[in-house]
């Protein structure tokens, strides 16, 4: 006789962009699946799945994480900012230019156009401050 077990499931209370959630979740579920999944956070992204991309970067805290590599049991109790979070109203902040190298460090480029990169944050970056 072949008997079917439920998963073991843990409730977790986690803030989100400063939203407050109280979810069951399996011990396995990755915290990139839990925002993108059951909070429909999609800008958080599965890159390489290995820890090497950072296309997964969220904070934690305030401390950047990979999140492909951490558990979402993980952040019970914890402050969860993603790229969503970093809005003010419908738009997003515009970003310190000398930040800029820093904060893509995490980030592996395939094609290694970082150049390119960064020059594609500063034109953001000014073309958001000439609007606001
Ligand atoms: Fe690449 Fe997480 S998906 S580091």
């Amino acid at each position: 006789m072949i008997t079917e077990t439920k998963p073991t499931t843990h409730e977790i209370a986690v803030t989100v962009n400063g939203a407050e959630h109280s979810l069951e979740v399996e011990p396995r579920l990755l915290l990139v699946h839990l925002l993108r999944e059951k909070l429909g956070l999609t800008g958080t992204h599965v890159g390489c799945d290995t820890t090497s991309c950072g296309a997964c970067t969220v904070l934690v805290d305030g401390v950047p994480i990979k999140s492909c590599t951490h558990f979402a049991v993980q952040v019970d109790g914890r402050e969860v900012k993603t790229v969503e979070g970093l809005k003010q109203g419908a738009e997003l902040d515009p970003i310190p230019e000398e930040e800029i190298r820093w904060a893509i460090s995490g980030n592996i480029c395939r094609c290694t156009g970082y150049q390119n990169i960064v020059k594609a944050v500063q034109w953001a970056a000014k073309n958001m401050r000439e609007s606001a």
